[in-house]
């Protein structure tokens, strides 16, 4: 094969894989606002919501809905939709706004960017929060700058407009919803790009959680000073934020916000760390336990050191010809008689909690298979411990009573044999 050929195959390979995995158009909702000044002279805020779509493509291309208004995302040194590869467009929830500037007025430093500008952010979420991304859509104005606050300008945005933008910066995190254990050393990633060389770029952690808020990281790659600790400087000229945190402890959870700002653009991100520990299961019984019939018994199913609170814990019972055929067999019963401790409050923060029940040892128990299952949201599948039954015959004591009469009347009768053997011999041998 010749090398042309290769490289017309090689091209052909990754148009395919291209075409398949890049989404093409989506399917958004559009928040525009309506701003006025009431009767008092304070800003109001309503917001509506259009139907839109975000289409990829080059200027002037059609309108794949030209119902709805299209926000184009012409091709620019960021590739948005190279970010969200792989995933499939019915599993994204996807929102534009508008965003204002909040009065400031500056050059966006982007080659080509020399006039006004309008700002649209872009959010994508994963619905089972795969990742969250915000993409900030630079839509060029031939207008001057407002003078004032620009949401007081909105320019009208009509039904079938097509809005001619380009990604100007974008954030992206696969850890919108982490959920990690205690003592873990979690990173929470936060990834961003400009379109632009060296940018004046301002990254910041902060924590919060119940009213409470700390800054945990501050980076300014201007002056390149940072403080807090957990992310790389090296990442960072990356455009890599992503930030260790030290051992979790329960007081660890909340919202983790990872901020990046360049002029007049400041974007940020809400990400959520839970604690979840799985429970540690055990029962107080033998897996195979040997009791006698009509003794009575305490049997424990303990979960220990588990986080958060909500927790099932099942017992079931099953007929020992059930436990070893896979079809047919009847289902395992669930015990009804089953008592539950108080919720344990441990030092690390953590619950213990053990279900139990009184076992009366009959006959007819013996061979059944127990059960204990534990379900927690840190467990795909619930953590099952079981013991099989094997109930023994008592030995009474009137039992043991009869045994020894009869044997003890037994003996009596040899020993009387005995002696009355012995005399008989005697008296055959006196001589008459
Ligand atoms: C960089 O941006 C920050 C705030 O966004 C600003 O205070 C600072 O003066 C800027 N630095 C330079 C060198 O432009």
């Amino acid at each position: 094969m010749g090398e042309f050929q290769k490289v017309i195959i090689y091209f052909y390979v990754i148009g395919v894989v291209r075409s398949v995995q890049q989404i093409p158009w989506l399917s958004c909702q559009f928040t525009d606002e309506h701003v006025s000044l009431n009767k008092e002279g304070h800003t109001e805020t309503q917001l509506i919501h259009r139907e839109a779509m975000v289409q990829f493509g080059q200027k002037g291309d059609a309108p794949v809905n030209p119902h709805a208004i299209t926000f184009l995302i012409t091709v620019s040194k960021l590739d948005l939709q190279r970010a969200i590869e792989g995933v499939e467009a019915e599993e994204l929830e996807c929102e534009v706004r508008r965003y204002s500037t909040k009065g400031i007025h500056v050059r966006w430093p982007a080659l080509g960017a020399e006039g006004y500008n309008y700002w649209f952010t872009c959010i994508l979420r994963h619905r089972k929060d795969q990742f969250i991304a915000t993409a900030f859509l630079r839509h060029p104005s031939d207008q001057a700058p407002p003078g004032q606050q620009d949401y007081h300008s909105w320019p009208a945005i009509a039904d079938r407009e097509v809005l001619s933008t380009t990604v100007a910066m974008f954030l992206k995190s696969e850890t919108p919803s982490a959920k990690v254990r205690l003592r873990s050393e979690p990173k929470l990633h936060c990834q961003f790009s400009i379109d632009h060389r060296g940018p004046n770029v301002t990254v910041e952690w902060h924590w919060q959680s119940r009213g409470e808020r700390k800054k945990l990281f501050s980076y300014n790659s201007r002056s390149g000073e940072s403080h807090g600790s957990g992310v790389g400087r090296k990442a960072l000229a990356g455009g890599d934020a992503s930030i260790t945190l030290p051992f979790t402890k329960m007081s660890s959870e909340g919202s983790y916000i990872c901020s990046v700002s360049v002029n007049p653009l400041f974007a940020t991100m809400d990400l959520n760390l839970h604690i979840e520990e799985a429970p540690r299961v055990s029962l107080n019984v033998d897996p195979v336990w040997v009791v006698e019939e009509g003794t009575e018994h305490k049997v424990v199913c303990l979960a220990e050191s588990y986080y958060p609170l909500d927790v099932e814990i099942l017992w079931r019972e099953q007929d020992p010809a059930a436990s070893g055929q896979r079809v047919g067999a009847p289902l395992p019963q669930e015990l009804k008689n089953i008592l539950f401790s108080s919720h344990k409050h441990n030092q690390d923060q953590t619950y213990t909690l053990s279900a139990f029940f009184y076992l009366k040892a009959s006959l007819k128990l013996s061979g059944k298979q127990f059960s204990c299952s534990v379900s927690h949201p840190s467990l795909r599948v619930p953590i099952k411990k079981s013991f099989i039954l094997h109930v023994e015959e008592a030995s009474s004591p009137m039992f043991y009573l009869a045994v020894s009469v009869v044997l003890i009347s037994l003996l009596g009768v040899l020993i009387v044999m005995l002696l009355y053997l012995n005399s008989a011999r005697k008296r055959s041998k006196k001589p008459y």
